[in-house]
């Protein structure tokens, strides 16, 4: 019988894309045994990250998150396996890098010294909820 299979929303920030860290991140996410199942570039608008930053907006941090999120492009992709949400979220570790553990990707590979936004690398759904809602907007052309 197939395993029950799960769906996140991964975003690579434009930070981590400039440093040529895509694959690496792919890697990591691959090695642990997920299947990519879309993929693309795209440069996020504002009116784009207002969508998928709603719980955000209206935060001190966000103008910096726009000012992060809008100075290149981002790839844009879904991961999908087993309990995925978790085993991602766990790959990249905590939000600030400063303190995300080694062996996590935030931890690993971060460089976030003293900007307004924290500058983390990836984004990637904290819920099978947000998942669907970040899927929807970063992909309208898929299906479901
Ligand atoms: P959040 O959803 O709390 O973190 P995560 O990305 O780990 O799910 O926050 C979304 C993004 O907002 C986060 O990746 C970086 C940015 N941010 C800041 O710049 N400053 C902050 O104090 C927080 C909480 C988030
Ligand atoms: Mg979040």
């Amino acid at each position: 019988m197939p395993q029950p299979t799960g769906r996140i929303l991964i975003l690579i920030k434009p930070d981590a894309v400039e440093r040529r860290l895509t694959g690496e991140i792919l890697r990591r996410i691959e090695a642990k045994g997920y299947d990519l199942t879309a993929l693309k570039v795209v440069t996020p608008t504002p009116q784009i990250l207002a969508e998928h930053y709603a719980e955000h907006v209206e935060r001190p941090f966000y103008p910096g998150i726009v000012e992060y999120m809008t100075s290149g492009p981002v790839v844009a992709a879904v991961a999908e396996g087993h309990r995925v949400v978790e085993g991602v979220r766990s790959l990249m570790g905590p939000t600030d890098p400063t303190t995300a553990a080694p062996g996590t990707i935030r931890g690993d590979l971060g460089r976030d010294w003293g900007t307004s936004a924290i500058k983390n690398l990836v984004h990637g759904s904290d819920s099978e909820d947000s998942a669907a809602r970040e899927i929807a907007i970063w992909f309208p052309e898929l299906d479901s």
